[in-house]
């Protein structure tokens, strides 16, 4: 293992040989326990097939404003068990779709005048005031309290949200494009890294069923090559409407089920061979080797502008590859994260790439360069920032309310001096 800036950088070879020696002996409980889970997965395929795009949860803002600004129970049941949902009508749609005129002049404005098309922007004008919405703030922080701390230990605060920067996506109609099955947030880190590993301790021991996606302990403390910021769920809002066939996400409804099966099978098939192991950057579910995954991936259904996606990041997910929509396919990626050292330590890092126009550290690790949005204009600026926008993004200190008990206090005060102040 070599060590950059703190951080493992996996030799491929050596580490799948670590992984195979750390599993020598209980092969047969892996196996047995893989069995059951594809019993369980095919149930779980027939009921998503049969139910569609409606397999996904979803409800209104208003519900979850009503519920003092959590997600109502019986809301919260079917993500536990799903690991997506949708949030419709959270932002105004033609307050959205001002947002995506403003990204389409910054990403034509500035073509024209540097001769550089850039598609993957994170620094347009109307991608900054989309992440600081107050509902969609609100949203983050509600989703982010889907998570658990069985040990009151953990140092998190999950309706306090930090800000990872991502891009967007502007389809247009009939575009190709499309994406394979995959999970994001690290690949071979998940078997190979020990504190990753420890996540899914209860389907290392052959007992997958009692296994517990929504436990924060581990990742907040997750300290990965490229993937720096625990991403509690990775999510967009829609800058379009967007439905089957209209070039748009897919999703693969069972959490608990499809980790299991991703991560047992590439142990457990004799066809994984070590060049079919998941580098670092995530995990491709081919066909080939994930049938099952690749069987229970459901379209979203039909979608809104200012809708919110959000999907958990162990969650499989592709986008269709056709798009026979009459108009754009669109979403700007927003996920949501709760507040913890590990974050604030990230946001200190994104403040600076940030002023620079530049991609988010990351991206900077995975593309090895800051990207050609350091050329555009406008360059981000602290001002561009309301004062929510500027705590999201570690401008400014978070503060700590009336209600907020003493370990709250605590973290908040640590994650301020990380940040400087
Ligand atoms: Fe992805």
């Amino acid at each position: 293992m070599v060590v950059h800036q703190n951080v493992p950088i996996w030799d491929q070879k050596a580490a799948i040989a670590d992984v195979k020696n750390t599993f020598v002996g209980k092969e047969d409980a892996l196996k047995q326990s893989y069995d059951r889970l594809v019993q369980e997965l095919l149930k779980k395929k027939g009921e998503i097939q049969a139910a569609g795009p409606a397999y996904i949860p979803t409800c209104n803002y208003q519900d979850i404003v009503s519920n003092n600004g959590k997600i109502p129970d019986d809301l919260a049941k079917r993500v536990h068990e799903t690991g997506c949902f949708i949030i419709k009508g959270v932002i105004d749609p033609e307050e959205v779709l001002a947002r995506k005129k403003e990204i389409q002049e910054y990403w034509y404005g500035n073509e024209e005048r540097t001769g550089n098309k850039v598609r993957a922007v994170q620094n347009a004008p109307g991608l900054i005031k989309l992440r600081q919405q107050p509902d969609l703030v609100k949203c983050m922080a509600a989703a982010n309290s889907l998570w658990h701390d069985p040990s009151g230990e953990t140092e998190w605060v999950a309706d306090k949200p930090m800000m990872y920067i991502d891009g967007c996506r502007i389809r247009l109609a009939g575009q190709p494009g499309g994406m394979p099955a995959h999970v994001d947030s690290g690949g071979i880190d998940r078997w190979h890294h020990q504190a990753y590993r420890k996540c899914y301790q209860k389907i290392w021991q052959g007992k997958w069923e009692e296994h517990d996606a929504w436990d924060v302990t581990e990742r907040v403390n997750l300290h990965l090559q490229c993937n720096k910021l625990f991403r509690a769920f990775q999510g967009w809002v829609a800058m379009s409407e967007a439905g089957v066939d209209k070039g748009t996400i897919r999703l693969c409804p069972a959490i608990k089920e499809q980790t299991a099966y991703y991560l047992l099978k590439t142990l457990v098939d004799p066809e994984m061979t070590e060049k079919k192991w998941p580098q670092v950057h995530g995990i491709p579910l081919r066909e080939d080797l994930y049938p099952l995954i690749n069987e229970c991936l459901v379209t979203i259904p039909d979608v809104q502008p200012g809708d919110y996606v959000l999907w958990h990041c162990d969650l499989g997910h592709s986008v269709e590859y056709t798009h026979n929509g009459d108009k754009d396919s669109s979403v700007a990626y927003i996920p949501a994260s709760p507040m913890c050292p590990l974050n604030a330590s990230y946001l200190a890092e994104q403040r600076t790439t940030y002023l620079e126009g530049a991609k988010g550290p990351d991206f900077q690790i995975r593309d090895h360069e800051k990207g050609l949005e350091t050329t555009y204009e406008p360059i981000p600026k602290e001002d561009d920032l309301s004062d929510l926008g500027k705590q999201l993004m570690g401008f400014a200190p978070y503060t700590v309310g009336p209600n907020d008990d003493e370990k709250t206090k605590n973290i908040v005060q640590k994650c301020n001096q990380i940040l400087g102040f």
